[in-house]
């Protein structure tokens, strides 16, 4: 969608949007991603389509709204407005509990029972990419200390953003998130660039694979048998009830013994007649019955 030269006075007056354009936007979100924007919300979804309009030189919710939905340009508009539309917010470590759930508990009892000789974890909404290297990190960290044979893992991390991908692919990411990877993770595993950004080391970037993937297609899904779903703060932008059935839908693609970690506090009153809830004080946690 290229820019109208000419038309920026039009563009300076952008109409404010009233109740029922709202949720025309908040449901085509709703319908194409599983997000939802609460009315309280309404003033970012605002300035995000509001955004793209300037950018994409659209004067109309309307005129946008239909080029939105002409084939193939509105696919490929789709793709930057609904990373605009998302939010990405994410930290190295982000909740440590679940990580200390995984290396001291989970995974001595996986490599005890032994395990097939190789690990496959999937990180569900990776957005930059910090959630699935933590991964990568504590699995080669404790895999590395618990057994002298070499278990090969892999963690595929998947997202609707595909900016919020190509920077979780580079592995490069800005300094003020050094301090978030604690001291003896750092040595293993970043270098420093320069002043002002590092990177994940190679070693450690191959063995994570970034796809995009839209979780409302999770019936689809090209992964089975996984040993660990990771899904932190991708569900509470969803309703209730889609959130127990994509919970329902991520529990049949886990392994026996296959773990399932969600954010503490996240879901509530979630059972599954094949799964059993982790004892654990501070994370939110399923075991996939043998
Ligand atoms: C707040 S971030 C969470 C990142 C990471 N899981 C964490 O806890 O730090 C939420 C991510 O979910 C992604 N997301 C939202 N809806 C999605 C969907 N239907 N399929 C896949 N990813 C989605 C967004 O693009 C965003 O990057």
């Amino acid at each position: 969608m290229a820019l109208a030269i000419g038309n920026w006075s039009a563009l300076s007056a952008l109409p404010g949007m009233d109740d029922a354009e709202f949720a025309r936007w908040a449901d085509l979100l709703e319908r194409r991603t599983g997000v939802v924007v609460p009315p309280a919300r309404k003033p970012f979804l605002v300035t995000a389509v509001r955004g793209r309009m300037r950018e994409t030189g659209h004067s109309r919710f309307d005129d946008y709204y239909r080029d939105l939905h002409k084939v193939p340009e509105g696919a490929i508009e789709w793709t930057t407005l609904v990373d605009r539309l998302t939010v990405h917010e994410t930290h190295f470590f982000r909740h440590p509990p679940s990580f200390d759930l995984i290396a001291s508990e989970w995974l001595p009892r996986l490599m005890q029972s032994g395990s097939e000789g190789a690990l496959h974890a999937w990180s569900v909404g990776c957005s930059t990419g910090e959630e699935a290297y933590t991964l990568a990190m504590v699995l080669d960290r404790h895999i590395g200390m618990l057994s002298d044979a070499r278990v090969y893992f892999g963690v595929t991390a998947t997202d609707v953003s595909q900016p919020a991908l190509a920077v979780g692919r580079s592995g490069l990411y800005p300094r003020n998130k050094f301090n978030e990877i604690p001291a003896d993770y750092r040595e293993r595993y970043v270098d420093e660039i320069d002043a002002d950004s590092f990177q994940v080391r190679e070693a450690l970037r191959k063995r994570v694979g970034f796809a995009q993937f839209n979780l409302l297609d999770v019936a689809r899904a090209p992964l089975k048998r996984l040993d660990l779903i990771f899904c932190q703060n991708v569900l509470i932008y969803f309703a209730r009830d889609r959130r127990r059935e994509l919970l329902t839908a991520l529990a049949g693609l886990l392994k026996p013994g296959g773990m399932l970690v969600l954010g503490a506090g996240e879901v509530t009153s979630f059972a599954h007649p094949a799964l059993s809830r982790v004892p654990h004080r501070q994370a939110l946690a399923f075991l996939r019955n043998r």
